[in-house]
């Protein structure tokens, strides 16, 4: 039983495979957190908080006499407002008359099987039916505001999911100034938090620091969850490693402006409040009146970053991602962006998918450029009519063509953006997000529609319906090029402009539902400028995001390791592009760019006919090898054998199938060394004591002479190894010289 109450200790736990989560109502029907981290039975925790009474930390009004009392010090389930406790606050509520306080009492809760669902926002769901539910209901007597705590307890995925719904149960309208998820507080322990920060083209590199004794804050104000900031924080045991320590995950299943707050208070205890951004952000709730705040996904683990990874690739790709291509394999694609960017035409686009037919690439995707008048990036966005002058008679021609070759055909689009220069524009110039009487801040000369409007939805709605029950489409890439400035809606209030933000991605998500729903045998994957959107949110529409508008491999390394600690492989869309490489001017072997997208869903975006027949045959080798091993490297579990914040020589990583039975083994060399320092690898995930053969080592792009070493590395191929040997006494593989040589090593169970 994952959820029980024991009605006379007035205890909440959650149980899962190895975690315990509980909670306590106290003696004046507060609800305290108590504990979360690994298994520990029932036991009722509140004598681990004892009464101490802290300077300037003040009293409920009935506890006055019992000082030590105070909900500055206690830690809480989710906090009032104005109401005693200083730190992080996850509400603030306002009255009619002005005033802004709330104080949550217990009045009741439920449990129920199977998982809470949430009007209008993505969240978990239980399609393999493990999962219970668990609502506590909290009520604030002066405003009549109730708070329901939703729990979604994922007993074999290791996975708590978290939200909270705030209903106005009075007669007055009130209004929510800040709104979170969820709050966690750890009281005790020390901790350093692990973050995703990053740029365009250079998104979720890892970060790891020590908490100070402050707040420290992960976020984004962009109307997106950003390249800068992704939503999702880790705070791990400052001893903790890949493979040992307490570690946890909070994952906002949100792709707006978010916000996730961590301080240190006092006493040591560490608190999370997770949820919506509120800069600029406000509710109305009217008498009735509910308001939703979107999920957040808990992991917990003792046992090192690697596990709790794990634990996120698992439930994103069971309970996150839905349809047919959460475990469906997905085809090998050429994007023709990098290729031919806006210049093209049908017969350039059968020429580039001719070619990669011939190689065995299955799908051609039709990027930006061939809607409206869209010649470069300053204008058509809106029009989604075909541009008969590059691709005459529609696209209908065209896809007959790919299709012919055996190929799928996939299409480019960009629905929630407006060029100024478009007839969309020109007919709704007030569809746009623009503040009065300014200007509006631009940038790539578009403008961002509000998707909060339900007239913005329906025309999408009806615009991309048309396009895909009309055509052959198999996938749609489906993008997002600026972020949200001038937020403002013509359609809202004066006094409700605050919803805008947050009803842009109610709209977004509303579109979005009805497409999947209406198109279930669509594949979409989801891109803002690469990986600008990369979040549980889109994952619940999109089971695959585009990375990183930086294809270099080089540089995909260290993005690809940083996405790794949050999402799977099967999320992470990478290609195979041209060199030197558009976005870095690096020149690197075929196959080591081949190795790193090889670590995502794998696919091209180059024209291949610009190929030599060397070349092009080594195309056909990678898509036959990943082929080959497409079940391990997509259904099989990842480990990080390197951190590129301490190893610069190479980046190395494993894939190993549930079963313990084969692992891939990848190394990219990124700085060669002059009398170089053996290439040895400790492997991870293998059983100990089964036996395993090295089957195969494929060297890649090794055009330097290789050092010494070489001959006597290749002796290990065809020998049979203990999984210990393996992971104990390591491998050491042939050194490598010259510019990014890769190695891939098979190794399968005896
Ligand atoms: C974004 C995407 C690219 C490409 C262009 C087209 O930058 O990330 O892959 O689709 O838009 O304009």
């Amino acid at each position: 039983m994952g959820i029980q109450f024991d009605a006379a200790a007035r205890t909440f736990t959650l149980s899962t495979r190895s975690t315990t989560y509980q909670m306590g109502l106290d003696h004046l029907d507060r609800l305290l957190h108590l504990y979360y981290g690994p298994a520990i039975g029932q036991g009722d925790l509140a004598a681990m908080y004892p009464p101490a009474d802290r300077g300037f930390s003040p009293n409920h009004n009935a506890d006055r006499e019992r000082r030590g009392i105070s909900p500055d010090v206690l830690p809480q389930e989710y906090t009032g407002c104005n109401t005693g406790d200083f730190r992080l606050s996850c509400l603030v509520v306002r009255e009619e008359n002005g005033a802004a306080g709330a104080e949550w009492r217990y009045a009741s809760h439920s449990i129920q099987k199977g998982k809470y669902a949430l009007t209008g926002l993505p969240a978990a769901h239980d399609e393999e039916n493990e999962a219970e539910s668990l609502c506590i209901r909290m009520e604030d007597s002066v405003t009549d505001l109730a708070l329901e705590l939703w729990y979604g307890v994922f007993e074999r995925q290791d996975i708590i999911t978290r939200a909270a719904r705030l209903v106005n149960g009075g007669s007055q309208t009130l209004r929510l100034e800040k709104a979170a998820s969820m709050c966690l507080d750890l009281p005790f322990g020390r901790w350093d938090i692990i973050h995703f920060h990053g740029r365009h083209a250079m998104e979720r590199r890892m970060e790891r620091t020590p908490l100070m004794n402050a707040i420290q804050t992960v976020s984004s104000t962009r109307g997106a969850s950003s390249h800068h900031h992704n939503p999702f924080v880790i705070l791990c045991d400052r001893k903790a490693t890949e493979e040992h320590g307490l570690c946890y995950g909070v994952m906002p299943v949100y792709s707006g402006s978010h916000r996730t707050d961590v301080e240190v208070d006092q006493n040591g205890l560490t608190r999370i409040v997770s949820g919506i951004h509120d800069e600029r952000f406000s509710w109305q709730l009217a008498p009735g009146e509910a308001f939703t705040a979107p999920e957040v996904i808990l992991a917990c683990t003792e046992n090192g970053l690697t596990a709790l990874s794990q634990q996120y690739h698992r439930f994103i790709r069971h309970n996150v991602c839905r349809g047919e291509f959460r475990f469906a394999r997905r085809p090998v694609l050429i994007n023709n962006w990098e290729a031919t960017y806006f210049d093209f035409d049908s017969d350039a686009i059968v020429r580039i998918a001719e070619k990669a037919a011939a190689l065995g690439v299955e799908m051609l995707v039709l990027d930006d450029g061939w809607f409206g008048k869209r010649n470069d990036d300053n204008s058509g966005l809106g029009d989604w009519f075909v541009n008969e002058k590059k691709l005459p008679g529609g696209l209908s021609p065209l896809i007959d063509r790919v299709n012919a070759l055996g190929m799928k055909f996939g299409i480019w689009v960009e629905p929630e953006m407006v060029s100024e220069d478009s007839d969309l524009y020109r007919a709704h110039p007030d569809w746009a997000l623009t503040l009065p009487g300014r200007a509006p801040v631009m940038s790539r000369n578009q403008l961002v529609l509000d998707m909060g409007r339900d007239d913005v939805v329906d025309y999408l709605t009806e615009r991309l319906t048309d396009l895909l029950a009309n055509n052959n489409i198999a996938y749609v890439k489906w993008d997002m090029n600026r972020n949200m400035t001038d937020v403002y809606s013509r359609v809202l209030p004066a006094d409700r402009q605050g919803e805008a933000a947050h009803r842009y991605m109610l709209g977004v998500y509303k579109l979005l539902e009805t497409l999947t729903t209406r198109f279930p045998h669509v594949l979409f994957e989801g891109c803002a400028g690469g990986g600008g959107r990369f979040d549980a949110g889109m994952l619940a529409y999109f089971t695959q995001i585009w990375c990183s508008d930086d294809t270099d491999a080089i540089e995909r390394l260290v993005i690809q390791h940083g996405t790794s600690f949050g999402y799977p492989v099967s999320s992470m869309g990478a290609h195979v592009s041209a060199c030197p490489n558009h976005q870095t001017g690096r020149t690197t072997p075929l196959w080591t760019r081949a190795v790193a997208a090889m670590a995502g869903t794998f696919g091209y975006e180059l024209d291949l006919n610009k190929l030599s027949d060397e070349e092009a045959a080594q195309v056909k080798e990678q898509i036959a090898f990943f082929d080959k091993h497409y079940q391990l490297i997509q259904n099989g579990l990842y480990y990080r054998l390197t951190d590129p914040t301490e190893e610069e020589r190479y980046a190395a990583w494993q894939f190993v199938d549930e079963e313990q039975g084969e692992t891939l083994v990848n190394l990219v060399l990124t700085h060669p060394e002059a009398n170089a320092r053996p290439l040895h690898l400790w492997l991870r995930g293998l059983a100990p004591d089964a036996l395993y053969r090295v089957e195969s080592l494929d060297i890649h792009g090794c055009h330097a002479a290789p050092q010494a070493g070489l001959d006597l590395a290749m002796e290990g191929v065809g020998k049979v190894y203990s999984g210990s040997t393996l992971m104990r006494a390591g491998y050491t593989l042939p050194q490598l010289a010259g510019d990014y040589p890769s190695v891939q090593m098979y190794v399968k169970r005896v």
